[in-house]
């Protein structure tokens, strides 16, 4: 589903080049529940905003569904991303004046689902997520745990194959990330696609691959029996 070939990212500031992402490599494939691990600045956030499309790499190629996504207009990404990929990130990013339902409702508008259904469908995956009793609060009056539930009912909300998730346990208690990585799991059961960033090895615990990056490079890709 996913193939990465020798992804390299640059930045640059003044004169002097960061390689934040050196000859990465991989695939995944769907159904895969995949923990990236490694120490800050290794480039793990550079390396999901490349596979969620929004950002591209300096060289190397990525395929998606066997497709180059070079060739894509911008167009085409923010449509694809839109359909396929739903991310979940440390800091919630919701709207925090608007609703729980009308934060899950937001993709399906972009989406160009009608208003009616985007209502029936948001409210139903806030069911499905266990906060039938939060619809219309809005993200403020939540508590961390809730408010990553309500990211995670968005970004279930075009029913993307593959789920994105940038330490999204990273603000919550342990208690709460781990009813979060409950759902998580429940979600890979029903054919999602799982990538997680992580610190946190009782995290990475729940999926069934680990890659490690250390200094932009792969340092380990294989089972998570294997390492942890
Ligand atoms: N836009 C940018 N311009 C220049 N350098 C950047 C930019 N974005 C990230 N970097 C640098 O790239 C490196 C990798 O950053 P990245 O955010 O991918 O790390 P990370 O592994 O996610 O770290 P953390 O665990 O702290 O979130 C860091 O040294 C960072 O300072
Ligand atoms: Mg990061």
């Amino acid at each position: 589903m996913i193939q990465i070939k020798n992804i390299t990212k640059v930045y640059k500031t003044g004169t002097t080049d960061t390689v934040v992402l050196n000859n990465v490599s991989f695939h995944v494939e769907s159904g895969d529940y995949v923990a990236v691990m490694g120490p800050s600045g290794s480039g793990k956030s550079t390396l999901m905003h490349i596979l969620g499309l929004l950002d591209s790499p300096t060289s190397g190629t990525y395929e998606l569904d066997k497709k180059n996504v070079a060739a894509f207009s911008k167009y085409e990404l923010a449509k694809l991303r839109n359909r396929k990929i739903g991310f979940v990130f440390q800091a919630f990013n919701l709207l925090p004046r608007a609703s729980a339902l009308k934060n899950v409702m937001l993709p399906m508008l972009y989406g160009g689902v009608e208003e009616k259904e985007r209502q029936k469908q948001a409210a139903a995956l806030l069911t499905r997520i266990g906060l039938e009793n939060r619809l219309l609060n809005t993200s403020n009056e939540l508590s961390g745990g809730e408010m990553q539930r309500v990211a995670i009912a968005r970004a279930l909300a075009m029913n993307p194959d593959i789920l994105l998730a940038d330490e999204p346990t990273g603000n919550i208690s342990t208690q709460q990330g781990k009813e979060i990585m409950e759902i998580f799991n429940t979600l890979n059961g029903q054919g999602h696609t799982i990538i997680i960033i992580t610190h946190d090895a009782l995290i990475a615990h729940y999926a069934k691959r680990i890659i490690k990056l250390q200094d932009g490079k792969i340092i380990y890709d294989g089972k998570r029996r294997g390492i942890l």
